[in-house]
């Protein structure tokens, strides 16, 4: 990067009309993340700190989602791109360097981008650099007009161009590098005499252009990572451009993949050699997956860290901590406070949430274990159920190590049960049973009337 200071701002102020959302712009999702987010996210990776962000619509949203790294400004009445930089102008005046603007709507940038536009913007000595693209298809963005010398005269807007100037494949992608003090004299002298009656950003190039100032441009081979986001096809082709980009990444570090149209890897997930992501398989939000690791079809994961050489088959993980060695699935469910340690089995029609299972414990088919810790090696038959809610509270299971718990048990917490004891199959327990024991919970039916009834009861005094 070169030595200048770099201030960015972000527009993100506009409402979005051809989305047809109650979502701002800004906010709509590409590959899981708000769109302004990836550009606020390519700023940052390009050396600008703090990016100030121009909200506007539904703007307590935007800081919402974007959080405390950014500045804010507000454009309370959206009156053109233009206007929005302008609002921006409080916290550029003590500033002396070059002002990258981006519109909130572009999910494909990249650091890169910003960098090339500083570093020939330094070279030229601009007052403002625009970067453009020649596009097969120009419809709706504005276009590059050039003087005889090559450089930048002005921008026209679709709706205010002549049919010749729409022949212009040349187009601007709204990302420009200004000369911060030629930027705040330009902004208030635009006009709103246009088709659309607003302030237009690219405005201020033709001014700057009509004081002699130099206006340049840096045409990118690769429009992909100009795109604006108008509508929802857009927002569609943009998500799979950018999901195509992540994956060819994971597969460059040594993952296969094995069908790129049907696996969909957000930006925030890291992967280790020789792990095989097979078909229709969802990686949300943080994610980490070690080495070796097998990633069956139908899994989705989110905001969880799988060890190394771990199997997942047809299964759902949330907020979960996963070891190495470990074979979860088919068809497991694992929610938030799930953690997993090495050399785990958890089998079909499992569903965990919030407790421990110890290295080499065994829950291999139907089974609900919640708020529970479970030993090494304990093995817990199929269909044991941990009662770990009482419709008041939660309360806790714990089976030590080397724990066989028979079939069709019903573990009723808070219960504990010692290291090496065995649990009989349908028992339902309800006494802490000491280590090395023998559980029966089996008995005939007693049907007692109105029981629940006064328990209910008493519990609700009791509450009130
Ligand atoms: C804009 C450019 C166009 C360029 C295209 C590239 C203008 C006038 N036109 O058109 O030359 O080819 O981007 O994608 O700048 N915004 C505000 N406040 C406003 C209006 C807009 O913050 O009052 C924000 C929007 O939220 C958006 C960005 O500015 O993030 C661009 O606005 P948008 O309406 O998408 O402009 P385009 O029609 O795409
Ligand atoms: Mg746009």
């Amino acid at each position: 990067m070169c030595a200048l200071p770099i201030a960015g701002i972000i527009l993100a102020a506009g409402k979005g009309t051809r989305m047809k959302s109650d979502l701002p712009k800004a906010l709509q999702p590409v590959c899981g993340l708000p769109m302004v987010e990836h550009v606020g996210r390519a700023m940052q990776s390009a050396g600008i700190a703090r990016p100030i962000v121009v909200v506007g619509h539904v703007g307590e949203a935007v800081i919402g989602a974007l959080g405390d790294r950014y500045d804010y400004v507000w454009q309370r009445e959206q009156l053109g791109t233009g206007h929005a930089a302008l609002m921006a102008k409080d916290l550029l005046t003590e500033f002396d360097g070059a002002v990258i603007i981006a519109p909130g709507d572009a999910p494909l940038l990249d650091a890169d981008v910003f960098t090339k536009l500083v570093e020939a913007h330094t070279k030229a000595k601009a007052a403002c650099t625009v970067a453009t693209a020649e596009i097969a298809e120009p419809k709706g963005y504005g276009r590059i007009v050039r003087g005889e010398d090559g450089n930048v005269t002005g921008i026209v807007e679709e709706k205010d161009a002549t049919p010749e100037q729409r022949k212009i494949r040349e187009v601007n992608s709204a990302v420009y590098c200004f000369d911060s003090k030629a930027l705040l004299e330009a902004l208030p002298k635009i006009r709103n005499n246009n088709a659309q009656g607003e302030y237009y950003l690219p405005d201020v190039l033709s001014y700057l252009s009509g004081q002699g100032k130099t206006v340049t441009a840096v045409s990118f081979e690769d429009p992909g990572l100009l795109v604006g986001v108008n509508d929802r096809w857009q927002l569609a082709l943009a998500d799979k451009e950018l999901r195509h980009r992540i994956l060819k990444a994971h597969a460059l570090r040594g993952v296969t993949l094995k069908d790129i149209d049907t696996i969909f890897i957000g930006p925030d997930v890291k992967i280790g050699v020789d792990s095989v992501i097979e078909p229709n398989v969802y990686l949300e939000g943080e994610v980490t997956i070690g080495a070796g690791c097998l990633i069956g079809p139908g899994t989705k994961l989110i905001n969880s860290q799988i060890g190394n050489r771990t199997t997942i088959l047809m299964s759902h993980v949330n907020s979960a901590e996963i070891g190495s060695d470990v074979w979860i699935g088919p068809f497991a469910n694992l929610r938030e406070g799930t953690r997993v340690k090495d050399g785990v089995k958890i089998g079909d029609f499992v569903e965990i949430k919030n407790s421990t299972l110890e290295p080499g414990a065994k829950l291999p088919h139907l089974s609900y274990i919640g708020d529970a810790q479970i030993g090494e090696r304990t093995n817990v038959g199929a269909g044991t159920i941990t009662c770990n809610y009482d419709g008041f509270s939660k309360s806790k299971t714990v089976l030590g190590a080397d724990v066989f718990v028979g079939s069709n048990s019903t573990l009723v917490a808070p219960v504990t049960v010692g290291d090496r004891s065995m649990i009989a199959a349908g028992s339902v327990v309800t006494d802490d049973v000491a280590e090395d024991s023998g559980a029966f919970g089996r008995a005939r039916q007693v049907t007692k009337e109105g029981w629940a009834a006064e328990w209910r009861r008493k519990r609700q005094s009791k509450a009130k």
